[in-house]
């Protein structure tokens, strides 16, 4: 079977589809044909080495995102022909998605959304984790106030839908103009590429997905959350009683249920940019690499 991988970092270059040999699920595994993946931020940091230590030993799969069919469900509940999503903790695990064939634990799966292809899905897994558990850990409610800077991005478009659906009102910082419509359609009542646009103290929480460090926004005794690990710490806000964490998304097939009915009930709407066959994996991290687009970057299998 074919696999992404790099037997060395830097550039598009180092991406290899090779034959390797085909997995073997163990007890509480199940075997998928992978039909779609997409690029995530982490496997552009994983190829170029920016990950740093936290890196597995090369060689290594690329790939957290995955769409496909089962092929062996073993003692769960997923049958052979299953429609699944899944998100793979690559770094941690070694498991890359980009593979025809993956073995994953069963319950870090969840049925794919059906309303929705499975090149759709290959979009919602890691960056849909990472809003909801970041939204959970900011505790978004009903009423309250919430920033999402960065709202426009993968994890950003999902957070603004998500939060909308708590009840929260949302206010968006994005980095072009062409964003300003897109994040409304999503439901942000407000929509800024400037900064200083933001009150002070004008949010209860604010969700930071790029660095943007907009700490002056955050209201005394209010909660900040960044999922930017590359930019650094955010600064220590204790003094004014904010509470504030650099979040990192864990694997969960609970938490994706729930997403893939938000999508099929119409609460979620996904977005790809554009989408390449996995043998052109080399040109789709190029494209990945110019972003601009609305939505991420597909590979299909
Ligand atoms: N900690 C975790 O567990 C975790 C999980 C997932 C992702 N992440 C990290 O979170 C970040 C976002 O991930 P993603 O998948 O959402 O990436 P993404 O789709 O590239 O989204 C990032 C968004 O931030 C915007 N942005 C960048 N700089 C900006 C600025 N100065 N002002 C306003 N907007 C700006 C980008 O705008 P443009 O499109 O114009 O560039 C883009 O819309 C990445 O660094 C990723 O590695 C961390």
């Amino acid at each position: 079977m074919r696999a992404v991988r790099i037997h060395q970092f830097g550039g598009p270059e180092v991406l290899r589809v090779e034959e390797v040999a085909e997995p073997t699920p163990g007890p509480g595994e199940v075997l998928i044909r992978t039909i779609a993946t997409s690029i995530n931020p982490v496997d552009d940091k994983t190829r170029t080495g920016a990950i740093g230590d936290a890196t597995p030993p090369l060689p290594l799969t690329l790939g957290w995102d995955l769409a496909g069919v089962i092929v062996d469900g073993g003692t769960s509940e997923f049958r052979p022909g299953d429609r699944v999503i899944a998100m793979s903790h690559q770094l941690a695990t070694t498991r890359g998605t980009w593979a025809d064939l993956v073995v994953l634990a069963a319950d870090v799966l969840a049925p794919a959304p059906t309303t929705v292809s499975l090149t759709e899905a290959a979009t919602l897994p890691l960056p849909g984790l990472t809003a909801v558990q970041t939204l959970d850990w900011l505790a978004v409610a009903a009423g309250d106030r919430l920033l999402i800077a960065g709202a426009a991005g993968a994890v950003g478009g999902l957070a603004v839908q998500l939060a909308r659906t708590r009840g929260a009102q949302v206010h968006a910082l994005v980095s072009r103009e062409a964003q300003l419509p897109v994040v409304k359609e999503f439901g942000a009542e407000f929509a800024t590429t400037d900064p200083a646009d933001l009150a002070d103290g004008g949010y209860d929480a604010v969700f930071d997905t790029f660095g943007a460090f907009v700490t002056d926004a955050v209201v005394d005794g209010g909660r900040y959350a960044s999922i930017a690990s590359q930019a650094g710490p955010v600064p220590d806000l204790s003094a004014r009683g904010v509470r504030t964490t650099i979040n990192q998304v864990v694997e969960d097939g609970a938490g994706l249920r729930e997403l893939s009915g938000l999508v099929d009930s119409g609460a979620l709407v996904l977005r790809v940019a554009e989408s390449f066959p996995v043998r052109e994996v080399r040109a789709a991290h190029e494209r990945f690499a110019v972003g601009g687009g609305n939505g991420k970057i597909t590979l299909t299998f």
